[in-house]
């Protein structure tokens, strides 16, 4: 049996690989806005393991594989044997041999790997507290949609130095652009944890509105990620000063795009005019969500396939 592909990390994929999921997306979604049936994964399973909260992972995924003709199982960890201590390689040897692909929200991403490694099926990691790669898919087709390719293009980064920060980063070393970044001090980002290849796309900032000069995209996300509620008060101090408002989305481009991964807090990380104003994309970021996993999913199940017809590839 060969090893299947997986989607652990954003660097899991090459920028080529990137150009043709993006492309697929757009295909996809174009078939999806006109109600033309696309059945690729007829008759397959997808099973969905969340061990955190979640509104648009659950429904993107769960009706992405419905549209594409297949069927979502959810399970979580209160009600299925993860939560009474099945080991995650068993759970994982289990799962995957009644089901064609598996994607997994957890906390450590070494359950997401461990999986993984006991796993026949492809994994496609639906956040963990290092890594968010299924958002940075849909926030960067988002971009391109709205603005052309984002090699050579400046994201700012304002607040916590978590998974989605991380995830940026990542991107940035894949898709040739630079982040610029700025986090309160204690909740820096700690580049060592996700293996970038060096510091060539990022740049560190004190001060939130120096990262957000001349950005062509501003992002910000929850100042307390899933997991770290214990944190909450500590972080509402530090983090005062690190909300995205007018005056930031005006030292940037004056065509910059304002993204969130979504669910945000008007007042902590954006303020309400920003999220709800002109330059926002963060609705057609979060619909993206679902498009952009259908190309991920037939990717990863199909391999590569015919991209005026959708019919899969013959290989050699
Ligand atoms: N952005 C995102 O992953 O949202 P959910 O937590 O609702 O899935
Ligand atoms: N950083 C956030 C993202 C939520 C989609 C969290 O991990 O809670």
């Amino acid at each position: 049996m060969t090893s299947p592909r997986h989607y652990l990390q954003f660097k899991d994929f090459t920028a080529e690989e990137y150009d043709y999921l993006f492309r697929r997306a757009r295909w996809i979604k174009d078939k999806f806005k006109r109600y033309e049936p696309y059945h690729p994964l007829f008759d397959r399973t997808l099973v969905m393991i969340f061990e955190k909260a979640s509104t648009r992972t659950r429904l993107s995924f769960e009706a992405g594989m419905q549209q594409l003709g297949g069927s979502a199982i959810y399970l979580n960890t209160r009600d299925s044997q993860l939560g009474r201590g099945e080991p995650i390689e068993d759970s994982a040897q289990v799962i995957s041999r009644m089901s064609d692909i598996v994607m997994i929200r957890t906390f450590e991403q070494s359950v997401v790997e461990r999986f993984a490694a006991n796993s026949r099926v492809p994994l496609i990691n639906g956040l963990t507290d290092e890594l968010h790669p299924c958002q940075a898919l849909a926030d960067i087709f988002t971009f391109i949609e709205h603005r052309g390719p984002i090699q050579g293009k400046t994201v700012a980064w304002v607040g916590d130095g978590n998974n989605m920060c991380n995830t940026w980063l990542q991107a940035a070393e894949v898709l040739d652009f630079r982040v610029h970044v700025s986090t309160p001090p204690g909740y820096g980002v700690q580049p060592e944890k996700i293996g970038l290849a060096g510091d060539s796309h990022y740049k560190l900032f004190d001060d939130p509105m120096d990262a957000c000069r001349g950005a062509h995209l501003v992002t910000s996300d929850v100042w307390t990620s899933m997991g770290f509620e214990a944190e909450n008060e500590a972080r509402r101090k530090a983090f005062a000063n690190w909300c995205v408002n007018e005056k930031m989305m005006a030292a940037a481009a004056a065509d910059a795009v304002y993204m969130h991964c979504l669910p945000a807090h008007r007042g902590e990380e954006v303020a309400a005019s920003v999220i709800d104003g002109p330059q926002s994309v963060v609705w057609d970021e979060a619909e993206n969500r679902l498009h952009a996993q259908k190309a991920l999913m037939e990717y990863l199940v199909l391999g590569r396939v015919d991209e005026n017809t959708g019919a899969p590839v013959k290989r050699a």
